[in-house]
């Protein structure tokens, strides 16, 4: 039996599995499941009150466990999937109410991994499957990075390398009278628009304490242990010392073990931030200090994590 064999079979009895897709790495369960569905609450220390994106191996199994398959729907999959974008709808009974957090509304998502893929139809089920990280911390974008979150607490990790894109998909509410978007990621805004016309953006909550719109809205997410602050480029001279670590964009003169440089390019920047962010966490550092991207629409996933994962420089 192979390893995706025996990930299926691990998943038909209630267990828990880690799998690669393009965005990032998932911790799955059967969507069909309480009792293992709960699992992935417990073994991520992730709230009750926030739901998972379910992974469907195209659009006929997407139509099994949404009650309403709008036009839009359907334009979007057929542009879009299998890719980094993921559809909030209403949801079928099948649906346990542990996986949505009790929303009458589920996320749905074909991902574009052949693992994934390959997983989701031996399975021949819908897969639950948040971010294989610890609530709060930095998602992972290796299956080294899966093993050092959860050790033995996770049975199988499929390894698929480094994933493609490196966020989050974008995540798209198709439930409300004007379709919005409440998590930026590699499909833009710009993308949907031009199928299904104009749609709003969901801004940040800044309090962790009052209740989002769509929970992984917190503002404390994606975020290394070590004290991360945001800095504009002409504030780099304030920045010293060999207790500190520094992400900075496009400036590769000086690199060191403690200052990494990622690409001046949104998806290079996106495929390569979270790594980085993990290296340098794991240098024990008294604080970590990332470079402001620009403030422009193709930047605005990356914004999007930066500010939740960092603060302002004081
Ligand atoms: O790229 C991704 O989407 C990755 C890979 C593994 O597919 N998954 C992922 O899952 O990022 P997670 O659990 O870390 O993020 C799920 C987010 C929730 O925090 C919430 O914002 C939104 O998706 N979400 C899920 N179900 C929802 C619902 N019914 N209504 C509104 N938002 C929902
Ligand atoms: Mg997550």
């Amino acid at each position: 039996m192979n390893e995706i064999d025996q990930a299926a079979e691990l998943l038909r009895r209630g267990g828990l599995v880690g799998f690669p897709t393009e965005t990032v790495y998932g911790l799955g369960a059967d969507a069909r499941n309480s009792s293992a569905i709960k699992k992935i609450f417990a073994v991520k220390g992730r709230p009750s009150t926030n739901p998972l994106i379910v992974h469907v191996s195209g659009v006929a199994m997407a139509k099994l466990y949404s009650a309403r398959w709008p036009h839009q729907a359907r334009v979007l999959a057929q542009n879009f999937w299998p890719g980094p974008l993921t559809l909030v709808l209403p949801k079928t009974k099948e649906i346990v109410p542990e996986a949505t957090a009790g929303l009458d509304t589920v996320a749905l998502r074909m991902p574009d991994h052949p693992i994934a893929i390959e997983l989701i139809r031996k399975f021949d089920g819908p897969i639950a499957a948040p971010s294989a990280n610890r609530s709060t911390h930095v998602s992972p974008t290796t299956a080294e990075h899966v093993r050092r979150e959860f050790g033995s607490d996770v049975e199988l990790i499929i390894d698929g390398g480094p994933c493609r894109v490196g966020i989050e998909s974008t995540v798209l509410d198709l439930t409300t009278t004007t379709p919005r978007i409440l998590r930026p990621g590699d499909i833009t805004r710009e993308q949907i628009e031009t199928f299904i016309g104009a749609i709003e953006m969901n801004t940040i909550v800044t309090h962790s304490s009052s209740p989002a719109p769509s929970p992984g809205q917190h503002e404390i997410h994606y975020a290394p242990r070590t004290p991360a602050f945001r800095f504009e480029r002409a504030q780099r001279d304030r920045i010293s010392g060999d207790d500190v670590g520094m992400l900075i964009i496009g400036d590769t003169t000086s690199p060191s073990e403690r200052t990494i440089s990622l690409a001046n390019d949104p998806a290079a920047y996106a495929h390569d931030l979270y790594a980085a962010l993990r290296q340098l966490d794991d240098l024990n550092l008294r604080a970590i200090y990332v470079q402001s991207p620009p403030e422009t629409p193709e930047w605005a996933a990356v914004w999007d994590r930066l500010r939740r994962a960092t603060r302002p420089l004081p």
